[in-house]
């Protein structure tokens, strides 16, 4: 069976804030989009691994990870995987930017 993705345009490149989280509507998802330091734009659930955490748009971004608005917990933006102590892990969404268009992979 072949495969096939689509490509859905989800924001502007020059709209992202560096640091900070970026809410996108995708079908019945909310997708949390997040620019680094280096520039490089992640996507993940936009929601706390956490069973009673909020959104993860409110986050602190360091490095290449969220930390939790309400409980502190570190999360991957790579791979979605909540940091020791804690555990968990949440859905992350394939990212391509090209020239000023931000665009999901699903
Ligand atoms: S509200 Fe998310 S782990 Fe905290």
């Amino acid at each position: 069976m072949i495969e096939t993705k689509t490509r859905t345009l989800v924001a502007n490149y020059s709209d992202l804030q560096v640091r900070s989280g970026y809410s996108v509507k995708m079908n019945d998802e909310e997708v949390a989009l997040f620019k680094v330091t280096n520039g490089k734009v992640y996507g993940i659930e936009n929601r706390s691994p956490h069973p009673k955490g909020g959104v993860l748009t409110e986050g602190l971004v360091s490095g290449e990870y969220v930390f939790c608005p309400v409980y502190d917990w570190k999360i991957s933006l790579v791979d979605g995987k909540v940091q020791a102590p804690d555990e968990g892990q949440v859905k992350t969404y394939q990212v391509e930017v090209e020239a000023d268009n931000v665009y999901i992979i699903i």
